[in-house]
This record gives structure tokens, sequence and C-alpha cells, in this order.
């Protein structure tokens, strides 16, 4: 059995989720935050932040989810981890619904649902030495006395790569991927089934991201743990997702594995992501690049149609004025993208 498959089943056993299920299924979700003004306050628009997001998440797997900053990346992930609610949509989550859940079963479910942020510093209160940081979460929820926490808070920072040391040292004493691998010791304390990880490694040097990305897989073949992601880069997100959602202005524009999306992205925004991300011979790919211009439209007014066409190349009528529909479902582990001329077809 292969190193992906025992993940996998590890993580199927340790969630109870039954072969061929997802772990975490996002329906259709949507988040919009109302933009106010005036001296009453009196909503004036709205923010598509997220706006109709659909995917499968599968035991043991790395969801990557990429996109230009903006795109409501990490209003997915927060939407996941429930620390927003959605406007509508649903998160299913080890087979339940997120938003039927009582105050209490959300707050035990919560626990095998954590997140990771980019700036470890920030969510690290500076006055705490790393072992009471670590050993909180367990304390909070009476999950064990000081004695056996203390414990625990040795072999998980031996499981990130720090010595014991660190339990008496500050959040300012260390380097930023020391704080990172912190930031991960702490979101496993409790034995999560799943991780969204938020730019886990976009403020460190790229020597640092590699080192910490490798810990993140060998935690992921460790303890049966599922990914979900989010980069704006697509150098991590390729290094460790097996599957990849690429995101624009609030929606999915095509979902493949990290394999297929390489070698044949459908959408042409995805291949402007492509083309920006240094390949190791450019010339090898043999097509010319796609070249977008101007920035990113505002979130508030989104374009009509294809949400891209203002940027894409490629754009016609039906582009200005029709939706195209997500094919090839991406609830499976399909190819799929939203686009009503893609690449790799005959026009
Ligand atoms: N709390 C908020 N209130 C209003 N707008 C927000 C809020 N958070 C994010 N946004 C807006 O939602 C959109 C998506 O943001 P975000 O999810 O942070 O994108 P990403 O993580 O991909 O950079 C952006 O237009 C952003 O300005
Ligand atoms: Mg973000």
């Amino acid at each position: 059995m292969s190193a992906t498959e025992l993940t996998t089943r590890k993580a199927r056993e340790r969630a109870g989720v039954p072969d061929g299920q997802p772990l975490l299924s996002v329906q259709d979700l949507t988040l919009h935050y109302p933009i106010r003004g005036g001296i009453v306050s009196r909503q004036t628009g709205t923010v598509r932040a997220v706006d109709g997001v659909s995917f499968d998440v599968f035991p043991g797997e790395t969801l990557g989810i990429v996109g230009e900053s903006g795109c409501g990346k990490s209003t997915t992930g927060r939407a996941i981890i429930r620390l927003e609610n959605p406007t509508s949509g649903a998160v299913v989550f080890e087979g339940r619904d997120l938003a039927g859940l009582n105050t209490r079963e959300l707050r035990r479910v919560r626990l095998d649902l954590q997140m990771v942020f980019q700036d470890p510093y920030s969510s690290l209160n500076p006055q705490k030495r790393i072992g009471d940081l670590l050993a909180e979460p367990l304390l909070a929820h009476r999950r064990a006395s000081r004695k056996v926490a203390g414990e625990r808070v040795t072999e998980m920072l031996d499981r990130v790569g720090l010595s014991a040391q660190f339990k008496g040292r500050y959040p300012h004493e260390l380097s930023g991927g020391q704080r990172q691998r912190v930031g991960i010791a702490r979101a496993l304390m409790l034995d999560p089934t799943l991780l969204v990880l938020d730019e886990p490694v976009s403020a460190l040097d790229v020597s640092i991201q590699a080192q910490v990305l490798n810990l993140l897989r060998d935690l992921q073949t460790e303890l049966g743990l599922t990914y979900v992601f989010i980069s704006h880069g697509l150098g991590a997100v390729r290094y460790i997702s097996d599957r990849i959602v690429v995101m624009y202005l609030g929606k999915v524009m095509e979902v493949a594995t990290t394999a297929d999306l390489f070698a044949g992205p459908r959408h042409p925004y995805t291949e402007t992501l492509l083309d920006a991300y240094p390949a190791p011979n450019p010339h090898q790919r043999g097509r010319e690049r796609i070249v977008v211009e101007g920035d990113v439209p505002n979130a508030a007014k989104p374009p009509s149609g294809c949400v891209f066409h203002t940027r894409c190349p490629f754009a016609r009528e039906k582009c200005r004025t029709e939706e195209p529909r997500l094919t090839g479902g991406a609830q499976g582990g399909s190819h799929a993208f939203a686009c009503h001329f893609p690449l790799g077809e005959a026009a």
C-alpha cells in the first residue's frame, strides 16, 4: 500500500467517513458582505466575496485553493470553519450540515476543524510562553490535566521539529518558520481531522517554505490529516495539493487534479496563472502566452455573464451575457471548468 493510500485509509477511519464519500462538501456556498454608507449606515451595496462555490474534499487529500488576492479564498476558509456564517449554501462536514447543528454540537464539531493562518504571530498571545500557548486548547476544553497537557506539548513540539526548550520561549523570540511550526502544533493539539491552512507559508522565505511544506506532508501521513490549502502562489499549491480549485471573483473557474491542471488547463484564467508562474522550462510548453490586461474588477460590481470576460482574450458575446456553469461535476474528482469556450477544444 502506498503512503497516499495509507493516509486516505487512516483519514477515513478517523473521521468515520464511508468509502468514496467526501470528508467536507462545500455546496453552492455564498458569502456576501454588506457595504454601508451615509450617516444612518444604510446598506449601499454588496461585496460578493464568495458567490456559489462548490467542491468536495476527500479524506487524506490536500485540496488547494488558488487565485489572485481578493478572489474569496480566505472568506471560503473562514466560512468552512464557521468563523463566519455563510449567506447561503451548505458546508457538510463528516456527513453533517454545519448549519443544522445547535451551538453545543457545533462547538464539538469545530474541534475537528482547525485553521492555520499566514501570520501565527497575530494569533499567538505575545505575553504567553509557547508551552502555555500549546497547552491552552487542551485545558480550555478539559481534555487533559496540566501534567498530561505538558507531556502532549513536548510530544507535539517534537512532531513539528522543535525541541522541548521552546516551551519556555515567547513568540517574539522565534523565527517566522519556528512560529509557523508552533501555529501548526497548536492547531493539532485537539486531534482535528481537517486543517484549513490559509497562506501558511506565504510570509516565509522560500527556503523555509519548503521545510514547512514538507513538515505538513509528513504530518498528513503520520496523523491521517485532510487539508484545504489556500494560497495565491501556485508554486506552494502545486507542491502540496492533490487537487486544485481555481477561484476568480468569488467563483470557481476550474477544478482538477494537480497533474491535469498543469498539463492541460481548460479555463483561460487558469492559463494566465500558469503563465505568471515561472515554469522550469517555459519553452517546453510550445504555445503562446496569454496576456491579461487590467485589474481584477470590484467584487461589489462583478461583470455580467462570465466574471472573467472583461480580461479574457477569448471573450465573445455569449461570455458577456451568459454565465457559464461549472461542467464535469465539481463534487467528484473529475476535471471541471466554467467556460463557454474552453482551451483545448476546436473553436
Ligand atoms: N469583513 C469584510 N467586509 C467586507 N468585505 C470583505 C471582508 N473580508 C473580505 N472582504 C472582501 O471580500 C473579497 C474576498 O476577500 P478574501 O476572501 O479575503 O480574498 P482572498 O483571501 O482571496 O485574498 C474582497 O473583495 C475583500 O475586499
Ligand atoms: Mg486571503
